[in-house]
């Protein structure tokens, strides 16, 4: 019985290191000097999140559809921080604009994919169009702004040897959630 005890030990505790040493670990991006660019910055997290980065010293660009509100959120972030942001309008869903946005404001460092909608209803009781609006802003206009993000974001940090960042806004009340919610309550 100890012989056999004493044979567990050795790949128990290399187990034991292998997890230790994979454990996920927050990494620290630094933002002082580096660019930020947030979607759906004109509003709500995202206008709170432009702000705290552009106190931290980042480059801020934000994009969203309504260039009045942009203008605003602009104003309204220099008023807090004293730093000057770029705006660019555009729909997430419209690739093109999307990868000319990026293009203007130059290679990322931090991308937060922030934009968002949602119509608050059941799935049973909703209309496949409003499912279809909310996927393609939601899911395919995040695909949009990675793909057309991530060669320059992959060339500065190779260039830099700094980290770059993407961070997705996701929700519980998201569409797909209350899919995935449905299928596993039915099994
Ligand atoms: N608020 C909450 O309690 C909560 C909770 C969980 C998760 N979230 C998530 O957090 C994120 C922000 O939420 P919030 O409440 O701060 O949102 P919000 O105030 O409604 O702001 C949404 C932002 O997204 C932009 N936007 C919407 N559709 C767009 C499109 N097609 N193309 C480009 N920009 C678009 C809006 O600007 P325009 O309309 O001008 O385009 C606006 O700037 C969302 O992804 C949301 O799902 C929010």
């Amino acid at each position: 019985m100890a012989a056999a005890l004493l044979l567990l030990v050795p790949p128990v505790g290399l187990l034991a290191a292998l997890a230790f040493l994979t454990r996920p670990r927050a990494a620290r991006i630094p933002l002082k000097g580096r660019h930020v660019f947030i979607t759906g910055g004109s509003s709500g997290i995202g206008l709170a999140l432009a702000t705290a980065a552009a106190r931290e010293g980042a480059r801020v660009s934000i994009l969203a559809r309504n260039a009045a509100r942009l203008d605003d959120a602009r104003a309204a972030i220099r008023l807090a921080t004293g730093q000057d942001v770029g705006v660019h309008q555009a729909d997430v869903r419209d690739a093109a604009a999307v990868a000319r946005a990026l293009d203007e404001a130059g290679p990322v460092d931090v991308l937060v994919c922030n934009h968002g909608v949602f119509v608050p209803q059941e799935l049973e009781k909703q209309d496949m169009e409003e499912v279809k609006w909310m996927v393609d802003i939601n899911l395919m206009g995040t695909f949009h702004l990675i793909k057309a993000a991530l060669p320059a974001m992959k060339a500065r940090t190779r260039e830099t040897s700094l980290p770059a960042s993407i961070a997705i806004m996701s929700s519980q009340s998201r569409c797909s959630m209350r899919l995935f919610r449905t299928t596993f309550m039915c099994r």
